[in-house]
């Protein structure tokens, strides 16, 4: 439960919220099961010394209508949002490193479950993972769950399939520029030796000499992937570049290969 994000939602959304809650979902019974966890972690009173440490400020505004697109996007991406739950770094205690902006640690990329998490700061035009994304880019990954170059998988399936895809294009685009206002960490804008990809693509294009490994791709990915890597705009993402392809854990990518990713259908973009 994001409780620290949750500090940041306004006092009308708040209300909001609330109406809908009491007003706007019927009632089912249901009693929640007992919690399975040991002892002293059983005992919620002691959430009171890790507020005490962890907890992020409280420092909800009244209202958040009339922002600036960037100071919009900043308020549903640390608050509502909660990004930073699977994006920012987590410490000792599990608690996120950052809370917001002020930190370069803030949605520079986390792990979770074993499956690492890309960083979200996309300041700037080429680069790895979203530096190279423009803010269109942005919006069509979370409002259709693809874009030009990538398709969401992990846990971002089910963040693109239940939430962001009912969000609104302005909130959308507030959000995406936002992320682009963030300054990303040195090695994610450093630009990619340009004549290995070439020796790469010439290598499998010719066919000679592979490693069991370019032998496979060719095998059984380069049919939609393609030798270049780049994929097909808007159904097979690009790998040339792609996050869960550069990501120090290769966890992600093997558990797409053997499981495969599936995409969502979602309103914008239907999927049959
Ligand atoms: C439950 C955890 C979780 C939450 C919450 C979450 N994400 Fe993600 N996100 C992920 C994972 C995991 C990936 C990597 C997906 C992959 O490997 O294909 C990802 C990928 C992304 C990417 C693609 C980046 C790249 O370089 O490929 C963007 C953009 C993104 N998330 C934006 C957001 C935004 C904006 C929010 C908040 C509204 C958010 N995420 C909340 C887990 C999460
Ligand atoms: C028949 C076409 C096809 C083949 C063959 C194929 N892929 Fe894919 N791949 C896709 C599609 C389409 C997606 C996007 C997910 C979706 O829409 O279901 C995808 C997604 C991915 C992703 C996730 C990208 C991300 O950003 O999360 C990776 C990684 C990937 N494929 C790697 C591979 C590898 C490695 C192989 C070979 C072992 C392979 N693919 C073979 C079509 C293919």
């Amino acid at each position: 439960m994001p409780y620290p994000s949750y500090h940041k939602i306004a006092d009308d959304d708040m209300h909001a919220l609330y109406a809908y809650f009491m007003h706007g979902v019927t009632p089912v019974s249901y009693k929640p099961e007992e919690t399975a966890l040991s002892f002293p972690f059983s005992q919620r009173w002691g959430m009171m010394f890790w507020n005490l440490v962890f907890d992020a400020p409280s420092n909800s505004p009244k209202s958040a209508v009339g922002l600036a697109d960037i100071q919009r996007g900043e308020y549903l991406v640390e608050g509502l949002g909660h990004c930073g739950s699977c994006h920012t770094p987590r410490g000792l205690g599990m608690q996120e490193t950052a809370y917001d902006s002020s930190s370069s640690a803030y949605l520079s990329g986390g792990e979770l479950n074993g499956w690492s998490v890309p960083s979200l700061r996309g300041k700037g035009t080429s680069g790895a993972g979203i530096v190279g994304w423009s803010q269109q880019d942005i919006v069509d990954y979370l409002g259709k769950g693809r874009n030009r170059v990538a398709a969401v998988g992990g846990e971002m399936t089910s963040v693109v399939e239940h939430s962001m895809s009912y969000m609104t294009d302005s909130d959308l685009n507030a959000i995406a520029a936002y992320l682009k206002s963030l300054q990303p960490a040195a090695a994610a804008v450093a630009p990619k030796p340009a004549s290995a990809a070439e020796q790469t693509i010439a290598k499998l294009t010719a066919g000679k000499d592979l490693s069991l490994g370019e032998r496979l791709y060719i095998d059984n990915c380069g049919a939609c992937h393609f030798v270049t890597g780049k994929g097909g705009p808007m159904v097979f993402p690009e790998l040339d570049g792609a996050s869960i392809a550069l990501s120090k854990s290769p966890t992600g990518l093997i558990h797409t290969i053997l499981a495969g990713a599936a995409t969502p259908s979602t309103h914008a973009h239907r999927r049959f």
